[in-house]
Parts: C-alpha cells; structure tokens; sequence
C-alpha cells in the first residue's frame, strides 16, 4: 500500500479553507477576523465555536474542542483521520484510496503483539487448555465471545518466549516489550490472558487471570511501556466508539470482564478503566465521544469511592455523568448474569443524577429523624446542589426534600440561593475550560503550558526553548516539546494547523495540544508579537521548579543515608545544583 506523507497531507490542508469546509456542515458568521457558529461537539444554542481563516483551526470556548479542517471533519463523519484525509484530498484531485499514512514507527511492536495473541490463542484450543475453556465456559463466555475479545492461554509448558525467537525476535525486545521478564522467561505463566487494545485496536498488552492456580495477584498484567498507559486506556475504546452516534450514551465499568459480559448479551457501547482509577484522560476521552455518560461501577465500597472521584474529575471539565449502582451484586458481570439483559437495560433507563448519588451517600449514618441530622442533610445537600447546572434538577430536588421533610420549598428555596449567590457573582460567562483548570494550576504548569503555545507560533521561541530548558516537569508536556522541536528540525517551520495533523494519532498529545490552544480564546495571549521577556519568565520558572524539586530529593535522600561518604556526595551535588562552592 502507498503512504500518505506529511507532505502531502499538508498540502491538502494548506490548500483546503476550513471557512469553507466547515461552513458545508453548520451556519458561520463573521465578526471581525474570525467566523462563529454553533459547536456540533456539545449539546449548545449560542455560537461558542470560532473558526480561524488566518491560522486554519476552530476552536470551542465552551466545551474546549479544537482541531484543524481534518480534524473536524473527521470527529463530524465519524471516520478517522487519515479518512478525512482522503475525502478532502479527493476533492482537490489527489487518489488516495489505497494508501495509508507512513508506517506506525511502534508497527514493528504492534506486529509482535499480534504473534503473541496469535500464540495464546493457539493454546486455548490444544489438549492443555481444555481446563481453561471450561473455567471460562463456566464463566458463561462462549467460544464466539472468546474469539471476538481474542481470549487467550498462557501455558506452562509452551513458552512464547521460544516461540518469538523461532520469528527472530530479539530477546531485548520481548523483554523491552513486558513479554519476558528480565530472567529470560515468559511473563505470563498458567494464566488465561486477555489482549489489551489502544485507543486504535491495536494490541498493546495483556493482562492474565489465574484460573487454575493461587497467586496473591488475580491479573498479571504487562509492565507499562510507551504504547501501553493505563491511565489513558480505555478496554473497548475502539469498539465502543463505533457503537455511538451523537446522543447516544457510553458506560464507563471498572473490569475488562465486565465490558466482555455487557457485549455478550448485545450491550457493546461499555468501555472499563481496568480498575478504580478514573483519569483525566479518561474523562477526556469519553467526554470526546459523548455528553451522556453513565458510571457503572462495582457495588462494593471501592466502587462508591470511585465514583465520587470519577464524578470529580469529570465536574472539572463540565460533564455531569449519570450513576448506576450495583447494591446487591459485585459488579455488572454478576448483575447481568444473575439478572439478565433487561433488568440491566432497566438500570441505564433509570441511571441516577449525581445529586441524587450523593444525597444516597449524605444519607449514611444519619438519623433522618433526627431534627439535627435532617438539619445537616439538607444543609449539605443544598451545598451539593449549587454544583449542578440544570435548574430543573434544582427544583426538582428542593420540591423532593420539601415534601419528604415537611418544609416549604420557598425555606429550602432561599438556602440554596444564600449558597448559590458568591458563585455566580464570580463567574464570568462563558466559562472556557482552560480558565476552569487555571485557577489551579500552579506557576510552572501555567508556564509550561504558555511555551508550548509560543512555540507553535514564533519558531525563535523553539530555539530558545531548546537551548534553555533543560526538562519540562510534566510528562506529556515534554513529549509535545520534543515533537514540535523534531517536527520543526525535519520541516524547517512549523505552524498549529500541521502540527496538528502531525500528531493525529497521539491522543495523549492531542489533548494536551488541544488546552493550549484554546489560550487563543484568551485576549492576553492572542497577540501580534512574541514577548521575548515573557517567555523568559516562563523559563525562568520551570528551570525553577525542576532545580527546587531535586533538591527537595535529594535532602530527603540525604536523611536516609546512613554512609558518611554517599552522605558527603549527596551534600556536594546539592551544593553544585544551588550553585554554592564548598571550601
Ligand atoms: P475486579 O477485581 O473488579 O475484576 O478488577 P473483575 O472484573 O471482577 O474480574 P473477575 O470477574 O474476577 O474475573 C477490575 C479490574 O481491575 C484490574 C483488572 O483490569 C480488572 O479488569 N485488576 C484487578 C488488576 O489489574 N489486577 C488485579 O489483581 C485485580
Ligand atoms: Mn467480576
């Protein structure tokens, strides 16, 4: 198959006006240099969407969408990038119906992956894996359902690891790639194993159950590697995403078992954080796919805890999720197995708003009899509600509380508007999610992210940045920088629009690229000319930052050194970093 290059997908671009393509899906209007319309990507009235004919970007100030003409085009139809692509290429003459982009440079991994899968696969239908299909036969999950999630076995006796080397697969790689542990041997020994795919489909790792063994861990699953993060995985991404359309809704479980129990009775748009931690990636993903989200976490009190947290991060980017709790059973495996389809399609009809998922939660260990008690729950209650946007779940709640305590609703009603009052004093309309995620950044974050942004705009600012930042603290921060310096070192220039193409298929990068530039929306930061002395500041922080922290290290390991000589090269490092000569 041919492959698209950078090149060409930046002429495609360079040569499609986004006004224009934009303007074949929604109504724009202009006001001053920009165009405005309504954003498909959040359920709106007011036009909070800005289009850029200068840059080539739009950008929503309300939900924080933003991209290039591809990029819009692509989460519009629902195809992917490179689709989008092609179908805006396809207009300007270009045939690109059988080429692909150029080569995944972790293709080689991936393909890895695949043999393995491949080799577990094989397993489970041997002599020796008859135990293993009859502890998942017992599970209820059936031949078809092992195929489709690509189920596996780990076998003691066959060993992956001699099977990857016979296809000439270095040793380095397998252990590189979490399939071998650094003895030499397979990772995965007597274990049913289940393929963990990217947000593509990709395979990028395994996580095994023990079936016929005790082990204090009940999955095992690979170490964490470039292409697999859990905190930016969702199992069932891909599929899931096929399963929706705008106003459709995504279930968020915590197993990966759950989400394979959900597909068998027909339930495919479920998708599992693979344990209790509900990310910030996460909540960005999901937030990408659709506004209804459904938490459906265990019923333990680890599944309560998790989804107040879930609700948390989620309030941070102006989702409200709907609940479902579980009560009686362990998690929605045991619920639709015990209960069957139509009892758990009940549920999701009947998912709760989160007032009323914390007012079941202010409930606990109250006495609701109790004068004090009914006091305190409806104090905290009301608090609970100045959270929640909609003015009818207001009323709605106060109208409840009114009639279950016996007060009048106008009591209640001016509680809550003592509580509501300060915040909407405060508030400026509309509120951007980058002014939401401001008020707590601190100041390094705040310059990091402020670099960033200059960098794609002034490639003087790249310089700098290369010559004097030494690291950026936050991961995926230093991964945007070092892209745009490389992108910048192979084409000679760089601008947002291409480097938005360019990292189309990062999503990690893709999110944090798409808060910075949603500063555009900010007066102080859309400006004619870099500020050269501002950028300093910004550099001067970070550099900071990164020296105060290792300092902080290295004093704590200085405490638990008990070697008078590592003790004596630990205060001289310390001494050299704070830039201090020791007699
Ligand atoms: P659960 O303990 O709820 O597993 O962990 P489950 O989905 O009910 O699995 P079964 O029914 O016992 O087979 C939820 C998720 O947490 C991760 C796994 O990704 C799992 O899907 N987990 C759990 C681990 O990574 N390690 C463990 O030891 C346990
Ligand atoms: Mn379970």
């Amino acid at each position: 198959m041919a492959q698209i290059s950078e090149e060409i997908i930046n002429d495609i671009r360079k040569r499609t006006d986004i006004v224009e393509v934009i303007s074949r899906y929604l109504p724009l209007t202009k006001k001053g240099k920009n165009y405005f319309g309504v954003c498909p990507f959040h359920d709106d009235h007011s036009p909070s969407m800005s289009v850029s004919p200068e840059k080539q970007i739009f950008t929503c100030f309300s939900c924080g969408a933003t991209g290039n003409v591809f990029t819009f085009v692509s989460d519009y139809e629902h195809i992917s990038f490179i689709e989008a692509v092609r179908l805006l290429g396809s207009k300007l003459g270009y045939n690109l119906e059988h080429s692909t982009r150029i080569e995944n440079p972790h293709q080689k991994d991936l393909e890895i992956y695949k043999l393995a899968t491949k080799f577990y696969q094989n397993n489970i239908n041997t002599a020796l894996g008859k135990n293993a299909v009859k502890y998942l036969e017992d599970r209820k999950i059936d031949r078809e359902t092992m195929k489709k999630f690509e189920i596996g076995l780990a076998i003691q006796k066959v060993s992956l690891t001699d099977y990857l080397k016979s296809k000439n697969v270095s040793l380095d790689k397998m252990i590189e790639l979490g399939i071998t542990n650094n003895t030499g041997n397979d990772t995965f020994v007597n274990r049913i194993i289940f393929p963990l795919y990217d947000l593509q489909g990709n395979i990028v790792a395994f996580s095994g159950r023990i079936y016929n063994t005790k082990d204090s861990s009940k999955y095992l699953n690979t170490k964490e590697t470039p292409l697999f993060k859990k905190r930016q995985l969702l199992y069932n991404y891909h599929r899931a995403h096929e399963h929706l359309r705008k106003n459709d809704y995504i279930i968020v479980m915590e197993g990966f078992m759950d989400v394979i129990r959900a597909s068998t009775v027909g339930i495919n748009n479920c998708v599992a954080t693979m344990g209790t931690s509900f990310t910030k990636e996460h909540a960005n993903l999901v937030k990408k796919m659709t506004d209804n989200i459904i938490l459906c976490f265990d019923g333990d009190e680890a599944g309560e805890e998790a989804t107040t947290s879930a609700i948390k991060v989620l309030e941070e980017i102006n989702v409200e999720p709907k609940i479902i709790r579980l009560e009686d059973y362990k998690d929605p495996d045991e619920y639709i197995i015990n209960k069957g389809k139509d009892a758990f399609l009940n549920k999701i009809a009947n998912a709760i708003s989160v007032i009323d998922f914390k007012m079941q939660l202010l409930r606990h260990g109250k006495n609701l009899k109790d004068i004090n008690d009914i006091s305190s729950f409806l104090e905290e209650t009301i608090k609970e509600l100045t959270k929640t946007k909609d003015d009818i779940v207001v009323e709605l709640t106060l109208r409840k509380m009114a009639q279950e305590f016996n007060i009048s609703y106008d009591t209640l009603y001016q509680k809550y508007q003592q509580y509501n009052k300060p915040k909407e004093v405060n508030q400026p309309r509309p509120k951007t999610i980058v002014q939401n995620n401001d008020q707590n950044k601190t100041q390094y974050e705040k310059a990091e992210l402020s670099l960033i942004y200059y960098m794609l705009k002034d490639s003087e600012v790249i310089n700098i940045v290369e010559k004097k930042v030494g690291y950026f603290p936050t991961p995926t921060i230093r991964y945007l920088s070092n892209e745009i310096i490389a992108y910048y070192h192979k084409y000679g220039q760089i601008n947002e629009a291409d480097f938005i193409s360019y990292i189309s298929d990062k999503e990690e990068l893709k999110q944090a690229l798409s808060n910075i530039l949603s500063l555009n929306n900010r007066p102080e930061f859309n400006k004619e000319q870099t500020n050269l002395m501002e950028i300093d500041d910004y550099i001067i922080s970070i550099n900071k930052y990164v020296k105060d922290k290792k300092i902080k290290e290295l004093e704590q390991s200085l405490r638990n050194e008990s070697d008078m000589r590592k003790q004596l090269e630990i205060i001289n490092e310390i001494s050299k970093i704070k830039g201090v000569k020791l007699c």
